[in-house]
């Protein structure tokens, strides 16, 4: 989590110009004397959001209505992490070749940046910050969860019936795929106990399936290759290459159910409004079916037998409701945060796109800042 937390930061199609360093975020956000130009300040951290005065860890820093933290980047670093990680008076020079020596100040090389250790070890703040703060976020108090720990009332008897279905091996065969208490077998611990699999005389990646939302062709999934021309498909770089058939092509990744209610719409196609579309997909076996790889070999899709009887659909679906921690819709702790803006398409309708240099503008949506208690629930998908 740490080392995906720190690509989208200098990504120049994310949030960043092309070229820049992590020591050259650092040194923004920490501030510091700098060898040409002015000393910087430094920047207020979460300087353009308010923060909830009962911000179940950032409250005693709330400003509100003022933004931002009552605190800088470099307290925060200092009170987190150890010195030995940036407690020198030495600087990190990194030549113009990328190669970094320990000194004691500036050589007045214009080809050369020096840096504090603070500076030059952001990406470590920053990654493992995230990564902690992330684990936090654990949604695991479910009815579903309860009902798991040994209370039988904490679900209704459909749902109830929704479980059977999604375990049973003649029917629903969910399980299957949505595995353990992650509901997915992409997991860290299955991927970790081994990244593919062979399934019915088929080598696949471990936690993804053709499951038939698209035909294969349309959009091969992990199938594809990275824009360096490598693979995605952990099977594809087995060496040797297994003996059995590839099954990859139009494989996308199981996804998790937990609190699958909140985050329509559904599939990595977005074509999905709501979970009964999605149960009426499973008990039609799938929309581009029979799957087949791109040598024209059949994809085992494993596809259910719901049959799509009224009485099976609503079992599962109250099954599927119940994975919903109601901390996480009523956004309580730990899931508070701060004022977030959420860019939502553009300015302009379909007639007229304002725009300047070919670009047009951001339109965002507020949503304001809840403390420990929560707030309002969101608005779902279909509710906008
Ligand atoms: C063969 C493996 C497999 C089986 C069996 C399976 N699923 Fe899935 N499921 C997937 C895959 C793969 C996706 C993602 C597909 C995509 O994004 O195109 C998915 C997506 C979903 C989603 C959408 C989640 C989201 O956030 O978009 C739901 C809900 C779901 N499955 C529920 C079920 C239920 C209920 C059953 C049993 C009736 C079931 N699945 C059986 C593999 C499976």
């Amino acid at each position: 989590m740490a080392s995906q937390a720190v690509m989208p930061v200098l990504s120049n199609t994310e949030m960043s110009a092309a070229g820049r360093t992590f020591p050259d975020l650092g040194q923004k956000l920490l501030g510091g004397t700098r060898e040409f130009g002015f000393p910087l300040p430094g920047l207020r951290p979460l300087g353009l959001q308010c923060v909830h005065q009962e911000d179940n860890v950032l409250g005693t820093l709330s400003r509100r209505p003022f933004p931002g933290l009552a605190t800088t980047y470099d307290a925060l670093v200092r009170a987190a992490f150890h010195p030995q990680w940036w407690d020198s008076l030495r600087r990190i020079r990194v030549g113009a070749d990328g190669t970094v020596t320990v000194v004691s100040g500036f050589d007045h090389d214009p080809s050369t940046r020096e840096y504090t250790l603070m500076q030059h070890n952001f990406a470590l703040f920053f990654g493992l910050a995230v990564q902690l703060y992330e684990a936090t976020l654990v949604a695991n108090d479910s009815p579903y969860d309860r009902f798991m720990d040994g209370d039988p009332s904490a679900i209704g008897a459909p749902a109830i019936l929704g479980v059977d279905l999604f375990r049973s091996q003649t029917r629903g065969r969910c399980i299957n795929c949505h595995e353990n208490a992650e509901l997915t077998g992409a997991s860290v611990r299955r991927v970790r106990q081994s990244p593919t699999r062979i399934r019915e005389g088929q080598a696949l990646d471990r936690g993804f399936n053709n499951i038939g939302v698209l035909w294969t062709l349309e959009d091969r999934g992990v199938g594809g290759n990275d824009p360096f021309g490598v693979p995605l498909s952990s099977v594809r770089l087995l060496i040797p290459p297994p003996p059995e058939p590839i099954a990859v092509d139009g494989a996308f990744k199981v996804p998790g159910l937990r609190n699958v209610e909140l985050t329509a719409p559904y599939f990595h196609t977005g074509g999905f409004r709501t979970l009964r579309e999605i149960l009426q997909f499973y008990s039609r076996g799938g929309d581009a079916v029979p799957a087949r790889s791109t040598d024209g070999s059949l994809v085992i899709a494993g596809l259910n037998v719901l049959n799509n009887t009224e009485e099976e659909m609503a079992a599962v679906e109250a099954w599927l409701l119940s994975l919903t921690d109601e901390r996480v819709r009523a956004r309580c702790a730990p899931f508070d945060h701060p004022q977030l803006f959420v860019p939502n398409g553009h300015l302009g309708d379909n007639t007229f796109v304002p725009s300047i240099l070919g670009l047009a503008f951001d339109r965002f949506v507020e949503v304001p800042a809840v403390g420990r208690n929560g707030g309002s629930p969101l608005k779902k998908f279909l509710e906008q």
